[in-house]
């Protein structure tokens, strides 16, 4: 069976952000056109992430080193690879996530350090780091109000390319997307705009 996890990283409800509206219809459209399918949700903002702090990395480095953990070592290592397991186990992965202050929210950028482990996700080699799930296939839904995709504001976008560069890490290089951008830069076209992105949304669920 096919295993799909599906991350929604925004906890506003549909109507007041786009990303989740993008990640609802993609679901329900996902679960008309893949009835046989395994799907697990991952609401980040519901989700137990502490700080990638020094103890969780003492923890997790320990447990690499074979060393003895402290019981809140354990406990924080455990919950970073209890999602790296999750991660692990899916094979294909959706991820839904706004740009805000020109990057991800602080609960994605903790999900993401917790998948970013040498010898899981990734291994170090003499030619540098070499990615080790290649295999997963990854849909990127991403919603950003200024316009990014070319102009003045090119370099400040750190939400997608952010993502795409951690996965290109994973081994994962051609992630399908979906982008929504410029609602707020051109509100007088934003209903057009984001019923374009939600469109294709759609046809990227049916063949995901
Ligand atoms: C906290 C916050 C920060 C934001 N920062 C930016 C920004 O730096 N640049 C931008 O173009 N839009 C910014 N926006 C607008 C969002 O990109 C826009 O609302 C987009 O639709 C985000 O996805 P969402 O609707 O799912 O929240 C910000 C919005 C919020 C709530």
């Amino acid at each position: 069976m096919t295993n799909v996890l599906f991350i929604k990283a925004n906890g506003l409800p549909a109507e007041r952000s786009v990303s989740v509206a993008l990640y609802e219809i993609f679901l329900t459209e996902y679960k008309k056109s893949h009835p046989d399918d395994n799907v697990t949700e991952l609401d980040l903002f519901e989700a137990d992430l502490p700080y990638y702090d020094v103890t969780m990395m003492s923890g997790l480095h320990k447990e690499v080193a074979g060393e003895t953990l402290t019981p809140e070592e354990k406990r924080l290592a455990d919950i970073a690879n209890g999602y790296l397991d999750q991660f692990l186990a899916a094979d294909k992965i959706v991820m839904a996530f706004p740009l805000w202050n020109f990057s991800i929210p602080a609960q994605f950028l903790t999900y993401l350090f917790y998948l970013n482990q040498a010898g899981k996700t990734f291994k170090y080699t003499a030619n540098g780091p070499v990615g080790l799930v290649a295999d997963k296939k990854i849909a990127l839904l991403n919603a950003r109000g200024g316009i990014y995709s070319d102009g003045p504001m090119q370099s400040f976008e750190m939400s997608l390319n952010y993502v795409k560069n951690v996965l290109a890490h994973f081994g994962i290089s051609e992630p399908e997307m979906v982008i929504v951008e410029g609602h707020n830069a051109k509100p007088d076209q934003a209903k057009d705009i984001i019923s374009a992105g939600a469109k294709e949304a759609v046809e990227l669920a049916k063949i995901f």
